[in-house]
């Protein structure tokens, strides 16, 4: 793992902003975000995740200065922000290995293992994500955390398995909560699993996904990202695995 700091440390401290932070969250996600364009390259398809750190990320797509072939969509709320901002959407079976894939995180750690799903569009996420060559995570500096399981683990379960995998989280030590009014883009429902402190990740990952009726668990651990973009502050940080 290599650590770099694009900017000296801040002389201003601590201030105005959520968490004690001087900058707000979205600001350092927005900073994140744009980090994240030096890694486009000419005439590419790129992978495009989901979240409010993502729709900066497709904001600056827009002012670049050479063109894209196009983006592999990771959720219907990404296709509609990337046709808004007129960037052609491609099917990933015809698209084949992408390049690169951008996306944002619940939790990170400095392994690169994150919680995702927070928006529901994990599963989709995760086959964009193994489908790519490089994973680039953009988040801002309140997701890095040492231990994954704070936030609730995202699960995304298929109708009529619901209640039985809920039994199964039980015994396994999650509280299961049912993510209320909400359907995947799969037609599936959402399970947000409490009261975890995940030290294992890619051993639970593996685990949970062989329970009959999960589609995906929300941990990205067997395939962790390869590069974090975090935006602080003071800048933006890189961590490489
Ligand atoms: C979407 O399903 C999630 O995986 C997002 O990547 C995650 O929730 C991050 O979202 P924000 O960028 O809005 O924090």
């Amino acid at each position: 793992m290599s650590l770099e700091n694009s900017q000296l440390p801040s002389p201003l401290g601590r201030g105005v902003g959520g968490k004690g932070y001087k900058m707000s969250s979205d600001a350092m996600k927005k900073r994140a975000a744009e980090a994240a364009l030096q890694y486009v390259e000419e005439n590419t398809v790129i992978g495009v995740g989901t979240g409010s750190t993502v729709n900066y990320f497709i904001d600056a797509l827009v002012r670049l200065k050479y063109p894209i072939e196009g983006a592999v969509s990771s959720s219907s709320m990404t296709t509609e922000r990337l046709k808004a901002c007129r960037i052609p959407v491609l099917d990933l079976n015809g698209a084949g290995p992408l390049p690169l894939y951008v996306d944002g995180a619940d939790e990170v750690d400095r392994h690169l293992r994150m919680i995702k799903g927070g928006g529901g569009a994990l599963t989709r996420e995760k086959i964009a994500a193994a489908a790519s060559e490089k994973f680039i995570c953009i988040a801002d500096q309140s997701k890095l955390v040492d231990v994954l399981g704070a936030f609730p683990l995202p699960v995304e379960v298929i109708p009529m398995a619901r209640s039985y995998v809920g039994r199964e989280l039980l015994k396994r030590g999650g509280q299961p909560v049912l993510r209320e009014n909400f359907i995947t883009d799969n037609g599936n429902l959402i399970l947000d699993v409490y009261n975890l402190h995940i030290l294992e990740p890619a051993q639970l990952e593996a685990e949970w996904n062989n329970i009959p009726g999960i589609v995906t668990v929300g941990l990205f651990a067997q395939r962790p990202a390869d590069v974090l973009l975090l935006g602080t502050a003071d800048g933006v940080q890189t961590i490489r695995l």
